[in-house]
């Protein structure tokens, strides 16, 4: 059991998974989820999406050649490497290792636009770097990434001096002019990661010194990220500020295991008194790790061990044994820490002692589906009892769901999300789309499957 389940952590993503994938998601695949009685296993995940797209990014315009171990095996990662091959830069698969052939800070016109897929991190952090580069560029992505917002990222780079049109009010396609940019100081009016890096991104190619304020502290895998290719980036405070005309050096790293993949099996092991998992390798980064927090606040035991810093990222073994939970309120910072692990604890807290409020959580509805919807359409389905609101939802505990038919809405995190409620739900489950988890996580019903106990 152990043996087969580290096997499907560690399967490498190959160009004809690649179209395995699109060919399932294109042909909406469903899923068939029965109940569980525990969850048992050691596994390790595929490297982290947040961390695997920054190290795309940055090996690309890196001197050098990086090689990277356990590069996230989703679409969403395999949409960055097409981006910056697009963009003149080699890479290749060497045994379990992705090395992208660097081609310092200047990069090729590209030939054609550049596919973006369903990845909000490609277009938004690839655009601070084309907005140095001396070319346009046009981004696209699907159906899904054509209706997200981009002006968070078009505003800030106009005013450092790159010229960006869309289509449908600041939606992609993107066709981005770059060139000479000057630093700017900005203040984020959304607490956004990726619009943090986009700009210091950016900042690597302009002139001066260009500070980022975020009142709400964001995952900092940006800074920590460019540290390790030989920048320098300073934080005094809420701020962060970079020195354009920095070279960066090539690395060699291993990303750790993808913490908001982990949350799946996380709140799989909650569901389950007398369950015991063992994830090793995994990302313990603090400023993703109010997951650990919240769910040991809610009565999950969680003991991390064999803490290690790797290239400024924090990395070790989280060992977990299932106990009832009891529920819990998210609002404000916390919100935006889990804005990527709420679908899974929402889906999970009608099992709790007390429920579950998130407030605060606005920037859900703006992801790859809107996910306050999507989460309440599938809970209901189930039989819940479910409060809807602008900014986040209210969850009754002790409620029992049944098995339904569920969608993914094409979104990664609603299908594993629901995927997992449904295991403690009476009767199967069916969800259609199910195969959108491959956006992050081509093997996760497989590796579910292999720890699951029935
Ligand atoms: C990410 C930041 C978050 C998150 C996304 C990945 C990143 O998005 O939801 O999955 O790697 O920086 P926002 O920057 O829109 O909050």
């Amino acid at each position: 059991m152990v043996a087969a389940a580290s096997a499907v952590g560690e399967r490498k993503l190959t160009v004809s998974d690649i179209r395995y994938i699109e060919y399932r998601m294109q042909n909406n695949s469903t899923q068939v989820i029965r109940p569980a009685r525990s969850l048992q296993g050691a596994i390790r995940l595929p490297g982290d999406k947040s961390i695997s797209h920054r190290y795309a990014m940055l090996g690309a315009i890196a001197e050098g050649d990086t090689k990277i171990e356990n590069y996230s095996t989703g679409a969403d990662c395999a949409s960055t490497l097409n981006c910056v091959q697009g963009l003149g830069v080699a890479w290749e698969r060497d045994g379990g290792n992705l090395v992208i052939h660097g081609k310092g800070a200047r990069l090729r016109a590209p030939k054609a636009p550049l596919d973006c897929g369903n990845s909000g991190s490609t277009i938004r952090m690839l655009s601070g770097i084309l907005a140095g580069q001396d070319f346009t560029t046009e981004l696209f992505g699907d159906k899904s990434l054509s209706k997200r917002p981009m002006a968070r990222v078009i505003t800030p780079l106009e005013s450092m001096g790159a010229k960006i049109s869309s289509k449908g009010g600041g939606r992609p396609p993107l066709w981005i002019t770059g060139g000479k940019l000057k630093a700017i100081e900005y203040n984020m009016p959304v607490p956004s990661a990726q619009v943090k890096s986009c700009l210091l991104h950016a900042g690597l190619f302009a002139d001066g010194v260009t500070k980022i304020s975020e009142s709400i502290r964001t995952r900092d895998h940006g800074e920590v990220a460019l540290r390790a290719f030989g920048a320098e980036v300073k934080r005094d405070g809420t701020q962060v500020s970079i020195k354009g005309g920095q070279k960066l050096h090539a690395i060699e790293a291993v990303v750790p295991g993808d913490i908001s993949s982990s949350a799946f099996f996380l709140c799989a092991a909650a569901l389950f008194p007398g369950s015991q998992l063992t994830i090793t390798h995994l990302l313990m980064n603090p400023t993703r790790a109010r997951l650990f927090d919240v769910l040991i606040g809610m009565g999950l035991k969680i003991n991390l061990t064999q803490v290690e810093e790797h290239h400024g990222e924090r990395v070790g073994t989280a060992r977990v044994e299932g106990k009832s939970l009891i529920g819990t309120t998210l609002a404000g910072a916390d919100s935006a820490a889990l804005i990527d692990e709420i679908p899974v604890l929402a889906a999970i807290a009608p099992y709790t002692d007390q429920g579950i409020e998130i407030r605060d959580a606005r920037e859900l509805r703006v992801k790859e589906s809107d996910r306050i919807a999507s989460v309440v359409t599938n809970l209901r389905a189930m039989g819940a009892e479910v409060e809807e609101r602008e900014d986040g939802l209210k969850i009754r505990g002790k409620q029992k769901l049944r098995g339904a038919e569920l969608e993914s809405f094409h979104d990664h995190r609603i299908a594993m999300a629901f995927a997992i409620a449904a295991l403690r739900a009476k009767g199967e489950t069916t969800i259609r789309g199910a195969d959108a988890a491959a956006i992050s996580y081509p093997a996760f019903y497989d590796m579910l499957d292999a720890i699951v106990e029935r």
